[in-house]
């Protein structure tokens, strides 16, 4: 029977896949994904403050993922909105900012639990500022392409077919299926974008669902590789493999795609890291000797934590009254760390080499 993409494709086979996947080329790439992964992971403790990779790394993962999708915002308007929950935060800022805090709900989940439905809709739901349930009987959805109309892809109806599909994936991902979780994470991330349980958010669920289990499997300690990043430089490419493996049983384009993905992602997060404790270091030393009255650890660590810095962020970690937390900043600013600019009614600090290294 030939695949017709405007059909629910209840066809789709279940997981492990029946050709032989791990053939000696994907071995290779897992292992040398592994190992820059592992040298990420490693990496994690150097920065004294696991706050400040913990804010950054993971809002830059929210922002590709949704501009993946469409949903596009700046780091500027984002961290503006981070700490003021304002009604003129335009919405897919918002959405972003959910996308983070989604993440970061499903990342204190996995580090007690596998991977469950439950955690996928609560994924799910957390983005979408709503409860949502997986597509029931009759609720199908067509993958197609805006302006032309053309339909690419029709997942699996909704209801028990998706369920039980549903049940497979998540058994592959947690049961020890004998393949690399690397490749498993890969194959599991095809598996749910083909699945597609929801009417909408399954793109960014399913790269969730990519970085949690990695953590998961003990991979990564804390969410913070930047994979949609990746994904996002060469989105054709991406949509391209998927369809691929539906259409031609190309799994080894999907996970070379994909193994190569964590191995480049995995290295670039490593050198931000890098870069953002040599810049904590040098930032440290100088306001040390050129603003000793100014310096303490914590006020640096904080314009490190909060990359856009309030007054009152100095009064609240404890740092200083209202008045000399302002003179703070504005010897930071006059020293050139910092540079101040209004917001609302609110002036607001950013620690610029900071910035710039994150949007590299
Ligand atoms: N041909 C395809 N087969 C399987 N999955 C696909 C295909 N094309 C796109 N996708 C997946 O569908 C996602 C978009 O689905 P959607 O529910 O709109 O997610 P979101 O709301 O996060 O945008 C894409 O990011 C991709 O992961
Ligand atoms: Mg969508």
């Amino acid at each position: 029977m030939a695949f017709d993409p405007r059909e629910p494709f209840d066809d789709l086979p279940p997981i492990p896949p029946a050709a032989d996947i791990e053939t000696k080329a994907i071995l290779r790439l897992a292992v040398s994904a592994s190992r820059a992964l592992a040298e990420l992971k490693g990496l994690g403790g150097i920065v004294p403050d696991q706050a400040i990779l913990i804010h950054s790394i993971p809002l830059q993962e929210a922002k590709a993922s949704s501009e993946i999708e469409n949903i596009v915002t700046t780091n500027d308007a984002l961290y503006k909105a981070v700490d003021s929950a304002s009604a003129l935060t335009d919405p897919p800022t918002k959405e972003v900012l959910r996308y983070r805090s989604a993440l970061w709900q499903g990342y204190e989940r996995v580090k007690v639990a596998p991977l469950s439905l439950d955690l996928i809709r609560s994924l799910c739901s957390a983005l979408r500022d709503t409860p949502v349930d997986f597509r029931a009987e009759g609720q199908n959805v067509r993958i197609g392409n805006r302006t032309t109309g053309r339909i690419s892809y029709s997942p699996p109806r909704g209801g028990p077919t998706l369920l039980v599909k549903l049940e497979n994936l998540l058994d592959y991902l947690n049961r020890d299926t004998g393949h690399d979780p690397l490749v498993r994470m890969a194959v599991g991330h095809y598996q749910f974008e083909a699945i597609h349980p929801f009417d909408d958010g399954n793109g960014r669920t399913g790269r969730m669902l990519n970085i949690l289990y990695l953590v998961e499997r003990g991979l990564l300690d804390i969410p913070v590789l930047y994979l949609s990043g990746f994904i996002m430089k060469d989105k054709a490419k991406y949509y391209g493999s998927l369809r691929a493996v539906t259409e031609a049983g190309e799994w080894e384009a999907w996970l070379e795609y994909m193994l190569e993905g964590v191995e480049q992602t995995a290295l670039w997060t490593r050198g931000r890291i890098v870069t953002i404790k040599a810049l904590l270091d040098s930032t440290i030393d100088r306001c040390r000797s050129d603003l000793p009255k100014v310096y303490s650890k914590e006020l640096i660590e904080l314009i490190f934590r909060k990359p856009y810095c309030r007054i009152a962020d100095l009064v609240d970690a404890g740092i200083a009254k209202r008045q000399t937390a302002s003179e703070y900043l504005q010897e930071l600013e006059r020293a050139g760390i910092l540079a101040g600019e209004k917001a609302g009614r609110e002036q607001v600090y950013r620690n610029v080499a900071l910035l710039r290294a994150l949007a590299e």
